[in-house]
């Protein structure tokens, strides 16, 4: 499964040997340039950026590292290796073989969930186009930049299949992937959290280490389709989302070492001390790990939802680590505890496990974000320091759902609109907060040099040293 980097357009997929859709990506590459040339990292085209490339879908060693100029970077198509005789794994057409075409009434849904999923691709480029410009160092410059020219090439990957299984109407869904905008009033991109801004470096590390997480388990629902050629694709994306991912709690973990070193040293928690010291008082950080978790709960959905039932059931996205489980893969029975809101108490009852998909890979999500928080809070603790981070309970701030219509503290109770006004600027960032954020947002891009309210990583990107210089400017 080598790469083919002597084409124009870089793939796996010996895509020469099919004209017609050679041409019809080789017509979309000049559009999806001039995407990203507008709506890319801000005033980078002429900049060198250590990046790394896929060489090869292998697991180990598929990464090449270089300085390339960003518009070079060689975007392509990369599928992971097709399974022998991979089958449908779940739903009613459990053990039939997987399919290498799109079956004919499933076609829209599928196509949906595409766009869906592409959608999120460019929106958090265009999200995060600025953050270039107020980098904490070079080295956090290059991990902004990776991840954007990834998220590039997962829309690329998205288009793909839109263009190679969907015919015009696919064509049509990768230009308005270039056309929708995100926060853009008129055409803004589909999902919520993607059209939120992404202004300063303390929520793209938030994003970064929630968002993406979402991105995690929504691509491994899909890299268990029984579409194979989308189960590939997802397969090779999740090998890269993992960076992304580390970018996002490392930066965090970071910010915290350097306020905690700081609280240790002048023996303070007072957060005004602390911000007059120039670092991130760890309330603070809180309430954007706050907000950020509990926007991007909505994007799993409703916690009961017919459409994620039959998504299941057709076998088009099955559960996070589906083969793993032990069970049926059918759910003809099998239940599932959500939570309900009775008067003013949150219970638990129990439903059927094939209605509560979304509940089911939200609880997943969960689980590995707060595996990052467990991490985080190593940092406090070593240095003594009583403060821990917690996750929210999942009715906190929640827009859709059965918390939608209802105000529900961190702790979990639920609360009446008078004392949500009282409280929600403890709970989360308020414009105070996140200009005093931003007033420490300012550009160093010396090599080795970091900004005040961020520790140095441990180590650098591919064994390079941390004073390497990951961005070069002409
Ligand atoms: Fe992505
Ligand atoms: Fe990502």
């Amino acid at each position: 499964m080598s790469i083919d980097y002597s084409q124009k357009i870089p793939n796996n997929v010996d895509l020469s040997s099919n004209k017609t859709l050679q041409r019809a990506l080789e017509h979309w590459q000049p559009a999806y340039l001039d995407w990203w040339n507008e709506m890319g990292p801000d005033k980078t085209s002429t900049a060198e950026v250590y990046l790394r490339t896929a060489i090869s879908v292998d697991p180990k060693g598929w990464a090449h590292f270089d300085h390339v100029r960003m518009p070079d970077y060689r975007w392509g198509i990369f599928l992971a290796p097709a399974e022998v005789d991979r089958k449908v794994n779940f739903g009613e057409h459990k053990g039939q073989p997987a399919w290498q075409e799109v079956p004919g009434e499933y076609r829209s849904t599928l196509r949906r969930i595409i766009v869906t999923q592409g959608d999120t691709e460019p929106a958090s480029v265009e999200q995060q186009r600025h953050l270039g410009m107020t980098c904490p160092s070079l080295y956090d410059m290059r991990n902004l930049f990776q991840v954007n020219v990834e998220e590039g090439r997962h829309l690329w990957a998205m288009v793909y299949l839109l263009h190679a299984h969907f015919g015009r109407d696919g064509r049509e869904e990768g230009e308005a992937l270039l056309e929708r905008r995100s926060g853009d009033a008129d055409n803004p991109r589909i999902l919520t959290a993607f059209n939120e801004k992404t202004p300063d470096w303390l929520s793209f590390f938030m994003f970064t280490f929630i968002t993406d997480r979402d991105g995690k388990f929504q691509l491994a629902a899909l890299a268990e389709s029984g579409f194979d050629p989308l189960s590939r694709t997802c397969r090779f994306m999740l090998t890269e989302e993992a960076h992304h991912l580390f970018v996002g709690e490392s930066g965090i973990s970071r910010i915290i070492q350097r306020t905690c070193e700081a609280m240790a040293s002048h023996k303070t928690d007072d957060p005004a001390k602390l911000r007059a010291m120039g670092v991130i008082d760890l309330p603070t950080l809180q309430k954007y790990l706050n907000f950020h978790y509990s926007v991007t709960s909505d994007l799993y959905g409703a916690e009961i939802s017919s459409n994620a039932a039959s998504f299941y059931t057709n076998g088009l996205k099955g559960r996070y680590e589906e083969t793993k489980l032990g069970d049926d893969h059918r759910l003809d029975t099998a239940e599932y505890p959500v939570m309900e809101v009775v008067g003013d108490r949150i219970i638990t009852r129990h439903v059927p496990a094939l209605t509560a998909l979304n509940e089911r890979l939200r609880d997943d999500w969960v689980k590995d974000v707060q595996g990052g928080i467990d991490r985080w809070n190593k940092v406090p603790e070593k240095l003594g320091i009583p403060f821990r981070f917690t996750l929210p309970h999942k009715g906190f701030h929640r827009k859709i759902g059965i918390f939608g219509e209802l105000h529900v503290s961190p702790e979990g109770k639920v609360i009446s609109e008078a004392e949500w006004t009282h409280k929600h600027r403890d709970w989360l960032p308020t414009a105070e907060d996140r200009a005093f954020v931003q007033s420490l947002m300012g550009r160093v891009a010396e090599p080795g040099k970091f900004a005040n309210w961020i520790a140095p990583p441990s180590r650098g990107i591919n064994n390079q040293p941390v004073d390497f210089e990951y961005v070069r400017f002409n």
